[in-house]
């Protein structure tokens, strides 16, 4: 199996720890690894044949930085000039993967998602990689608890088990009266974002249903026989010129057929915004979460998020809030509204 690790996100709504050139895939919120390093080290036990990891150029030296002391299995850090959103950086890796290995199967994960239980993730990744060697499109899916309109769905054509069942139909990011339809029915998971093919099999289906993104990769020409990247990069400079952004769910995955869905059951969070950390860190004192503090005293406070740069946080009469203090910028936001953090950030670009 190769590992295709998408990192090319920004991250914004992880403002003001997140930027440009350390998203959130490159913070260590949560002490210790970086969310990139756990994503790399939690599938080495799978062994797999090769690690490519998808960024963009702000970031690739970083990425690199943080990977460098891997040295069970060779990671590729393949650098995107611009981002084009999931469908090009799936096809590149794919396009790669099938030149050298036309068998190979991919699973592709994003770097910045959480997840509980890593040997039930391994065993699921395994389970999927065995599916997907008969040509399906193989999707983990996520059982829903909340009306979320952040996720993609997937409606499979059965209730219940655990082993893989057929799609009927994938709808990326439904609006809340759709989302809360789909709950009643008991018949839809949510799409965790990680999916497992084979390279060859994902690159008909561009090939199907992107014909201009299949296109330009098709341009891509190897000089080698043996596995060397070095080459590529001004030629992927060249493709991403010329390609429209697009995601993966819309590209292909709303309109392929022979999806499958596996149910994953080893506890997962896309950690989408600084709201989500009580599903990653459990709550201490009055439910408060409080990380990066030299401690922290609650006065009539309760369920608060706090991100303190080494200081001490003092929490006193207030409810669900969110307060991120960094050296140039300070956060302080109701929890309700974790998910505009990102319009700060479009604010201040647009301020330049
Ligand atoms: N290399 C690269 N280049 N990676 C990218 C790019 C890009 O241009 N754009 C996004 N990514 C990476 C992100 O870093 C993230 O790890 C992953 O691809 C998914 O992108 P998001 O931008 O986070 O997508 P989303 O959250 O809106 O939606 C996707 O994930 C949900 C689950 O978290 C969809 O697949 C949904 O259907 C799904 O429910
Ligand atoms: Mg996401």
């Amino acid at each position: 199996m190769y590992i295709v690790v998408l990192a090319g996100g920004s991250g914004t709504r992880f403002w003001p720890l997140s930027r440009k050139s350390t998203p959130k895939q490159l913070m260590s919120v949560f002490g210790g690894k970086s969310m990139l390093q756990r994503t790399v080290e939690r599938v080495l036990p799978l062994k797999p044949k090769r690690i490519l990891v998808v960024t963009n150029a702000l970031q690739a030296a970083e990425t690199r930085n943080q990977l460098a002391y891997i040295e069970e299995v060779p990671v590729d850090v393949i650098e995107e000039p611009v981002g084009r959103n999931t469908a090009p950086a799936i096809g590149l890796a794919a396009s790669i993967i099938a030149r050298f290995d036309p068998d190979g199967v991919m699973a592709v994960l994003p770097a910045d998602h959480y997840i509980l239980d890593e040997d039930t993730f391994r065993a699921t990744l395994q389970q999927a990689s065995e599916v997907a060697q008969t040509g399906s499109l193989v999707t983990l899916g996520i059982t829903p608890t909340r009306p979320e309109t952040g996720y993609g769905y997937i409606e499979a054509a059965a209730a219940g088990g655990s082993g893989a069942v057929g799609v009927k139909r994938f709808v990326e990011k439904p609006n809340l009266e759709r989302a809360l339809e789909f709950l009643a029915t008991g018949r839809f998971y949510w799409n965790s974002g990680m999916f497992v093919w084979g390279a060859c099999t994902i690159l008909d289906r561009i090939a199907a249903h992107m014909p201009e993104l299949s296109g330009a990769l098709a341009k891509l020409s190897f000089d080698s026989d043996v596995w060397e990247l070095a080459d590529l990069k001004p030629q992927i400079e060249e493709i991403y010129g010329s390609i429209k952004g697009e995601s993966i769910d819309f590209g292909v995955m709303e309109k392929a057929e022979s999806v499958q869905v596996i149910p994953a059951s080893f506890g997962w969070s896309d950690v989408g915004s600084w709201s989500a950390l009580p599903e990653v860190i459990e709550p201490g004192e009055d439910g408060h979460v409080v990380i990066a503090a030299k401690g922290s005293v609650s006065v009539g406070s309760n369920q608060c998020l706090a991100y303190g740069n080494g200081k001490m946080v003092a929490l006193v009469g207030v409810q669900d809030l969110i307060v991120v203090d960094t050296p140039d910028a300070l956060l302080v936001c109701a929890k309700s509204a974790a998910q505009d953090v990102k319009k700060v950030v479009e604010e201040l670009e647009r301020r330049g």
